[in-house]
């Protein structure tokens, strides 16, 4: 027997500014395959999450809605259990930042942090909006680039030419809230005292204390020791701002990436006093030692910085334990396209659940290419298919329909015992504790991908085995064959062969079952109806099922139009505006701590006018920009399409499938300047993301216009991404 484990364990606590989109869902089906393997080993495991409902961009979303950030959280936090539900993800509390056991522990750490000499307090100058009368960080500020004199420039990075400066440096500068131009003003801030060598000698060990994925550990020692080293931490901001008073300083709240970890203790808190147990067991360095509790956090890549650093080096100084592990991950791409959160792209969860596709079928799909590094995943439509029908259809669930209608009709649903089988040599050649307990080895270590190949090698083996012994053949010679009627030994040899066969199958259906209950929970519990057995736990793996009951299907198979359906609707309106996305950190193309929150929110690009005029308003709405098109080829399976690779002097190139085939051979685009929408919401196609919309003129159809099709290009001198107005 394996010691029992208490486990405390969380996923990253998602913005509140938002619906969950399909990053968010791969983290928790990661997470929850973990805990639901755990915990058929026997573990107390605690599955706990929350919203991370502060900070500027919440706040400025509430207000562009003209609601409460607390009436914004609450609509999403209303949402949650759709999908969690949905997606068959079980924690087992969900709370929120914005809670008053928040309040009191992040307030609490604080003040342990002051005491242990820790908080200092500095003036800092920064930009501020006087239109707003708010600070402004500096994804707020715009203007003109120092360098190249681009214009519309972030306050962080050129886009044009890359060169990285502070938003003081801008020329032109501009509050991209309000279009009043920021002035510098001072403000006392409070800072943790990273830098102090009492935290650095302390994140030091706790990067090495093993507790990290390697690649993890050296990105933290890289930080900790780089050449700018780990300076203070700002956590304060001033007012307006959506999150928790720093004690004692009327106007300062806590900056959201200081409160939002504390969400994680806070939603356990709630829980603790919900259920009765001992928070302190959990969270208490002392308490945690003596009863051996863990704390496991699972996070996606993005955020490695504060979770390696900030949280731990927090912890450790206001007496509380630090965690056993931090499994990072990384992120989901959908047919090799980056996603977005930004701009509302990817799979839409909810569309996904309501054109029926199965949430099993996903959860498999993510777990088969899920290992234990911080590697992106794929989701590819094809291959998706391919997989889920070939494993989960074609592979495992096939072996239960294979086998069950004969026990049912010929054997009263009664298994043969293991005695008999092994009597008449047709026993698998496995053992069943074995395989088991290396497949709960890999699910322990986050190797889902290995576990998986190791449970389907052997569907095939008994797929094999029942290719190799027919038991459709025995049962027709059964039923139909005279010499067999007129034969009672060979026919009572014929029928203990065919018992044998399908009870076996039976047996091997009933320990994959239990291999991917992780996985396929809902799967499992029907079939565990079916193998009139209690909840499978990894022990079952010693055990036989004793008899069936009535088989009915269990999975279907992805179909075509389940895919169309997912990917040929136009994707929802982007919650923000495209262009922010372009931005990217020079630092990791990472949440720094500068660039931690979401970015800003505007209203989304107003649908085409009804009116016969627009006001110049309604036009500069519209991004259009100068675009050099670097790639030009056409998509298998779609005859009016070209994709397009286009630069629009941003970092990463913009990918646009356009309905031009039928006029231009690709190679002769290739190199040319055109015109591009950069602002159009991006739509999911079925061949990929298309992220915008060239320009070009063709006569109205039945006007007697000259047919084609007509691209647009500028005048010589400009460069792309050139701004069109
Ligand atoms: N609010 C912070 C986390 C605070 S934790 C104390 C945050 N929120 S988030 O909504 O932006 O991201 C939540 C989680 O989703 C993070 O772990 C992030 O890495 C993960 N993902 C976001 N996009 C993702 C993918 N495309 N793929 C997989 N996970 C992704 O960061
Ligand atoms: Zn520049």
């Amino acid at each position: 027997m394996k010691p029992h484990r208490r486990i405390f364990v969380t996923t990253a606590l998602p913005y509140a500014n938002g619906s969950f989109h399909i990053g968010h869902i791969m983290e928790y089906i990661q997470a929850d395959i973990w805990v639901r393997s755990m915990r058929m080993a026997g573990h107390e495991v605690h599955f706990i999450g929350a919203d991370d409902a502060h900070g500027a961009p919440i706040m400025l979303k509430a207000e562009a809605e003209g609601i409460t950030p607390e009436a914004l959280v609450a609509r999403i936090a209303a949402e949650r259990p759709r999908y969690l539900r949905g997606f068959h993800i079980a924690f087992d509390n969900w709370h929120s930042t914005h809670s008053p056991e928040n309040t009191e522990l992040s307030q609490g750490v604080y003040r342990r942090l002051k005491a242990a000499g820790l908080i200092d307090s500095k003036p800092v100058e920064q930009f501020f909006d006087p239109a707003k009368g708010m600070f402004l960080a500096d994804r707020y500020i715009k203007g003109t680039c120092p360098s190249c004199g681009a214009a519309d420039q972030y306050g962080d990075a050129c886009e044009q030419c890359s060169s990285v400066y502070a938003p003081t440096d801008l020329k032109n500068p501009y509050s991209t809230l309000t279009g009043a131009t920021p002035v510098l003003r001072t403000s006392d801030h409070f800072f943790f005292r990273l830098s102090d060598p009492r935290c650095l000698a302390f994140l030091r060990q706790w990067i090495d204390s093993g507790r990290l994925q390697p690649q993890v550990a050296n990105k933290a020692r890289e930080w900790l020791d780089g050449e700018q080293g780990l300076g203070d931490w700002d956590i304060s901001r001033d007012a307006p701002y959506f999150g928790i008073e720093i004690p004692d300083a009327p106007g300062k709240y806590f900056y959201v990436w200081l409160d939002a970890p504390v969400g994680y203790f806070a939603s356990l808190l709630q829980y603790c006093r919900r259920t009765g147990l001992a928070f302190e067991d959990f969270t208490d360095p002392a308490r945690a030692k003596a009863v051996g509790t863990e704390m496991v956090h699972f996070i996606g890549k993005d955020i490695i910085y504060f979770h390696t650093l900030f949280w731990p080096a927090m912890l450790e100084f206001s007496g509380y334990r630090v965690p056993d592990a931090i499994n990072v991950h990384g992120f989901i791409t959908v047919s090799g396209e980056k996603m977005s959160k930004s701009r509302g792209t990817g799979i839409s969860p909810l569309r996904y659940l309501d054109v029926g596709m199965n949430p099993e079928w996903l959860r498999y799909y993510i777990a088969a290419k899920l290992n234990a590094n911080v590697e992106d995943v794929d989701f590819n439509p094809d291959d998706f298919v391919a997989r889920v029908n070939a494993d989960l259809v074609g592979k495992y669930v096939n072996i239960a329909s294979r086998a069950a209608p004969f026990l049912t009709r010929l054997f009263g649903g009664r298994l043969a015992t293991p005695e008999a089988i092994a009597a008449a040599g047709l026993g698998l050649a496995v053992d069943p504790v074995a395989l088991a307990a290396q497949v709960e080895a890999d699910f322990e270590s986050r190797e889902f991908g290995r576990a998986i190949r190791t449970v389907m090698a052997h569907a095939d083996r008994v797929n094999q085995y029942v290719d190799q012994h027919k038991p459709w053949e025995i049962a027709r010679s059964i039923e139909r064959d005279p010499a067999l009627a007129a034969d009672p030994v060979a026919r009572q040899a014929a029928l203990d062969r065919l018992h044998a066969v399908c009870s076996e199958c039976v047996a091997a259906f009933h320990l994959i079952t239990l291999l991917l209950k992780p996985v396929l929970p809902a799967l499992a519990s029907a079939a565990e109806g079916f193998l009139q057995v209690s909840e499978l736990t990894w022990a079952d793996a010693a055990r036989r099922p004793q008899a069936i009951g009535e088989y009915s299907h269990l999975m279907t198979r992805v179909e075509a139009k389940h895919i169309d359906a997912l990917f040929d609707l136009p994707a929802a309106a982007p919650a923000e505006p495209a262009a922010h996305t372009q931005k990217k950190k020079p630092a990791m193309n990472d949440k720094t701590p500068t660039a931690a929150a979401a970015s800003a929110t505007a209203p989304a690009i107003a649908a085409a006018s009804e009116a016969a005029t627009i006001s110049i308003d309604d036009f500069t709405k519209v991004e259009l920009r100068v675009a050099r098109i670097v790639r030009a080829e056409a998509v298998e399976g779609a005859d009016k399409l070209l994709r397009l690779t286009l630069d629009i002097g941003a970092e990463a190139p913009r990918n646009v499938f356009a309905g031009i085939k039928s006029a231009y051979d690709p190679a002769r685009l290739e190199g040319r300047l055109t015109v591009m929408v950069a602002n159009l919401a991006p739509r999911k196609m079925k061949f990929g993301l298309s992220e915008g919309m060239v320009l070009a003129a063709s006569a109205e159809p039945g006007s007697g216009g000259p047919a084609g099709i007509f691209l647009l290009a500028p005048d010589s001198g400009a460069t792309p991404g050139m701004r069109i107005k």
